[in-house]
């Protein structure tokens, strides 16, 4: 039975209705309790866009690099329970010892970009590539992929990279080969290569979909980047003309986005960055100052909560939370925790160990060069 027959039957996957009748005060009342009874049994990573309701038990809280390496670098917990997307937890497992236990709150937690790319697609699009352009190509997974592309990209001997570490991994990427293809998130790619230099005529799109590469230009050997059709669906909606009405109505506002807006938005912004880099700029910036985030939502709303000393407003006025990230509530972390205290644990993330092996050498390598 796949996991999606078992949610549909409700086979233990999802949570009881129960759970969404208790206050938030009982809940939050035993989510301590069962934090001080496990100790160092247990460890709560949370990502940066989760609601504020998670993150306030998270031990650790991070964007997807530091939160790879936290994992990466905790022996003692027997539970992880990761509060963040599916792949995120698949890294977790990669990352960890075969006896710890990763798990994931809410099954759906998923994320859109990472299903852009799957391994069919790229077994397709290699022996396709390698028609066009021989052995000259080093693949790069950004981490927002399933474990299967980052174990394709290892088998490879490419490396993933993160929004922090972006610049350092592509740049490396040129010292191996010739040209990179860089998947799934098409903007993180375009606007990497482009800061390091890399001409936007040098750049073309392999759309996994039609199978064919998307190039204007009229001679191939000027590619040097092959960028994935993926995208975040979240910071797509961040757009040139939200620029033009905060230039308008705030003129002394400065614009921070993320990578994974399109070049044409990093473009007209004042700086751009990881969601690290991010919080970093605002927590330096002086009392006073003004700004306009492009990113997730969560994020901005406690970026502008932990700095009442500074005008700070969302890039795009109707801008959403990431909606899988927010599928990991109070609700689905106390569940995951008294399922662990009754030994009946849900959600287990786990990468099979061939998988897991080739990916670990994607993820070696970042972590090395990081
Ligand atoms: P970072 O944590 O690398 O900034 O990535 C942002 C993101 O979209 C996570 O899903
Ligand atoms: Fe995926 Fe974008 Fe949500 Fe991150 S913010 S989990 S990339 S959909």
């Amino acid at each position: 039975m796949n996991v999606l027959d078992m949610i549909q039957k409700n086979e233990g996957y999802q949570i009881p209705d129960e759970y969404y009748t208790l206050s938030t005060e009982e809940m939050e009342k035993r989510v301590k309790d069962i934090k001080a009874r496990l100790g160092d049994a247990l460890f709560i990573p949370g990502h940066h866009y989760q609601k504020e309701e998670v993150v306030v038990f998270s031990d650790s809280t991070g964007d997807s690099l530091q939160l790879a390496q936290v994992a990466a670098n905790n022996k003692k917990a027997k539970y992880i329970v990761f509060c963040g997307v599916h792949f995120m937890a698949e890294t977790a497992d990669i990352l960890t010892e075969d006896e710890q236990i990763v798990i994931l709150p809410d099954m759906r937690a998923g994320c859109s970009m990472a299903d852009m790319a799957d391994h069919h697609q790229t077994d397709r699009a290699w022996v396709e590539l390698q028609k066009l352009f021989g052995d000259t190509i080093l693949p790069l997974t950004y981490v927002n992929s399933t474990a299967a592309i980052k174990a394709f990209v290892g088998r490879n001997d490419g490396a993933t990279v993160t929004s922090s570490n972006a610049k350092k991994v592509v740049s490396w990427a040129f010292t191996q080969k010739e040209r990179i293809l860089f998947l799934p998130d098409q903007h993180l790619g375009r606007n990497t290569a482009f800061e390091l230099g890399v001409p936007l005529e040098h750049m073309a799109i392999w759309n996994p979909i039609t199978d064919t590469l998307e190039y204007e230009g009229d001679d191939l050997n000027n590619i040097k980047v092959i960028l994935w059709k993926g995208h975040c669906s979240v910071h797509e909606n961040f757009t040139v003309k939200n620029i033009e009405n905060v230039r308008k109505n705030h003129p002394d506002m400065r614009i921070i986005v993320h990578p994974e807006c399109s070049r044409e938005v990093v473009a007209a912004s004042d700086d751009n960055g990881s969601t690290k880099y991010i919080i970093d700029q605002i927590e330096a910036a002086p009392a006073g100052s003004k700004w306009a985030i492009g990113t997730e939502m969560n994020l901005v709303q406690r970026i502008i909560k932990n700095h009442p000393d500074k005008e700070i407003i969302s890039l795009n006025p109707f801008m959403c939370p990431c909606l899988t990230m927010n599928r990991i509530d109070l609700p689905h972390l106390l569940w995951s925790l008294e399922n662990i205290e009754k030994g009946n644990i849900q959600n287990i993330i786990t990468v099979d160990k061939q998988t897991a092996k080739d990916a670990v050498k994607a993820l070696d390598k970042m972590l090395e060069l990081a």
